[in-house]
């Protein structure tokens, strides 16, 4: 199976960005790990990472095309794009929404996700393993639908 790890707004900065909250690893780190557990798992992983609201909107749109899953962590957008949630909404593929910290304990304005309900489940609070719980939920699912 193919399936995508999106990275939205700021966590291209992982490593230097508030480690005490994100971790120390580095965005590539953490997709390379996650390159290498898929293909323990047998699945083939495709990241990418955008800034920009309307590039993730596009990429989601296309990874329905081919894919079979997305892992999505939107960064701040999670809070505000509805555009983001629109896409999840549109797109046939199940969306994992994962994030590294536990918004539900930090600002009010975190709690609030316009994925959440759209999307299949959500892992959040263990740092970079919060990625490779939804990766290995994928792999027990398409194992389960074989
Ligand atoms: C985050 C949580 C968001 O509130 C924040 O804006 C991020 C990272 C996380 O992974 O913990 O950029 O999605």
């Amino acid at each position: 199976m193919k399936l995508y790890v999106i990275n939205g707004p700021n966590l291209n900065m992982l490593g230097k960005r508030e480690p005490e909250l994100y971790g120390v690893k580095t965005l590539l780190e953490i997709e390379n790990d996650l390159v290498e557990l898929g293909a323990d798992l047998g699945h083939e992983i495709k990241c990418f990472q955008s800034n920009i609201e309307g590039e993730i909107v596009s990429f989601i749109q296309n990874a329905g095309v081919e894919g079979n899953g997305i892992i999505l962590n939107a960064g701040a957008y999670t809070h505000t794009s509805i555009a983001i949630r629109d896409a999840v909404l549109c797109c046939s593929l199940p969306v994992v929404e994962v994030h590294l910290s536990n918004p539900h304990a930090r600002e009010v304005f975190r709690r609030r996700s316009l994925l959440s309900d759209v999307c299949r489940g959500v892992i959040a609070g263990f740092g970079w393993r919060s990625y490779c719980l939804a990766l290995t939920w994928f792999a027990d699912y398409y194992d389960d639908e074989r």
